[in-house]
């Protein structure tokens, strides 16, 4: 298949901008699109035949359900059904922006779309050409991320090339994404509504709109199994085996050392995500600074990207520090320690 790739600036996003891709899309095709999180794949919601598409191109399990971007508030109701105020007064507080609601689904969402659930997943993108991508094609579209199944979900144009080139219509190129780590999931068909993934949108920023809020117990206890089929498998996985280092800081930084100098003795690739205070103590490998400790945001948004850059370099161990997991911080611990297959050291 060709695939056509299509730079947009994101500054002057015109619905003529995205026409061709919007009709791909109408015609029943996969075009990958930026958003605020990461970018996504998408497919006409309604359309049973496209969303299977979507499961192809990515060799994503099929009990694997796909959320489902809105444009316009108006739209909710074509996808969902029997929600109340609670979704209204985050729908306010937080559309467009990185959170998505499971509710209950239409019938007009096929089950391919769902995975076979009666529930759907609903968000409205917070990124211009997402916005005027969905508006354009006048559908729904299911985008679950652009990358192949397992792999770290892509924050550029060209991870999404890499993955997926020669399997979907079309890359709309929109730069490097925002936020750079999935949005936060919450499951609103439960009396008290819990969070299935954490992401940039915090279990602090919910209660203040719902009071409580909890979270899957699936997140801290790995036996337990997660609400949201996806958080199952390993996933955002380098190829590399990534290694989790926490403790006091300078146990840390002399834990790495000695494990990469062993490493590299063996003659193994070995790669560092460092913080950029830390940087400097690192004596083996390749090091890579994901950001500065009190910057969440930069180590979120540079995480997978990151970890993709050591694929390429074929790195055999990757060891990381580990961050703080306040406010946004757990998502990227959650995101760290999936990577990870969950090996953490303790020192
Ligand atoms: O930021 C994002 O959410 C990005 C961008 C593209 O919008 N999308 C994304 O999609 O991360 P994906 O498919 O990679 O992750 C969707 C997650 C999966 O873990 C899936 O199991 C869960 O949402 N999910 C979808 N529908 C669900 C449902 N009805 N009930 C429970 N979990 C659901
Ligand atoms: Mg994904």
């Amino acid at each position: 298949m060709n695939t056509i790739i299509q730079k947009i600036d994101l500054e002057h996003v015109t619905l003529q901008a995205v026409r061709e891709a919007a009709n791909i899309i109408r015609a029943g095709g996969l075009v990958a699109f930026p958003t605020e999180t990461v970018y996504g794949l998408g497919a006409n919601a309604k359309d049973a035949l496209a969303a299977k598409k979507i499961y192809q191109a990515k060799g994503r399990p099929s009990d694997n359900p796909l959320i489902v971007h809105i444009a316009a508030l108006e739209s909710l109701s074509t996808v969902a059904k029997n929600y109340g105020d609670a979704v209204f007064a985050l729908a306010e507080k937080f559309w467009p922006g990185p959170l998505t609601l499971i509710l209950q689904k239409q019938e007009q969402i096929p089950y391919s779309t769902t995975g076979g659930l009666d529930t759907v997943a609903v968000r409205m993108p917070k990124n211009e050409i997402a916005l005027k991508l969905i508006e354009a094609s006048g559908c729904c579209i299911a985008a679950p991320s652009a990358n192949i199944s397992g792999k770290p979900s892509p924050t550029t144009m060209e991870h999404v090339k890499k993955d997926l080139f020669g399997k979907i219509d079309c890359i709309l190129d929109g730069g490097s994404v925002g936020i750079g780590l999935e949005s936060t999931i919450v499951d609103m068909t439960e009396k008290i509504p819990v969070i299935l993934r954490p992401g940039y949108v915090t279990k602090e920023q919910l209660e203040m709109v719902l009071g409580s809020v909890s979270y899957d117990p699936a997140l801290f206890l790995t036996e337990q199994r997660p609400k949201a089929p996806g958080m199952k498998y390993r996933h955002y996985a380098p190829e590399g085996n990534l290694i989790i280092v926490q403790g006091d800081a300078k146990r840390v930084i002399q834990r790495i050392n000695l494990e990469s100098a062993e490493k590299v003795r063996l003659g193994k690739r070995v790669g560092i995500i460092a913080t950029q205070e830390n940087r400097q103590q690192y004596l083996y490998g390749t090091v890579k600074v994901i950001g500065r400790q009190e910057d969440q945001g930069e180590i979120g948004r540079n995480l997978f990207s990151i970890l993709r850059e050591f694929d390429e370099l074929g790195t055999d161990y990757i060891y990381t520090e580990s961050f703080s997991e306040e406010g946004f911080g757990q998502a990227i611990m959650n995101r760290l320690k999936k990577a990870a297959a969950n090996v953490v050291y303790d020192v």
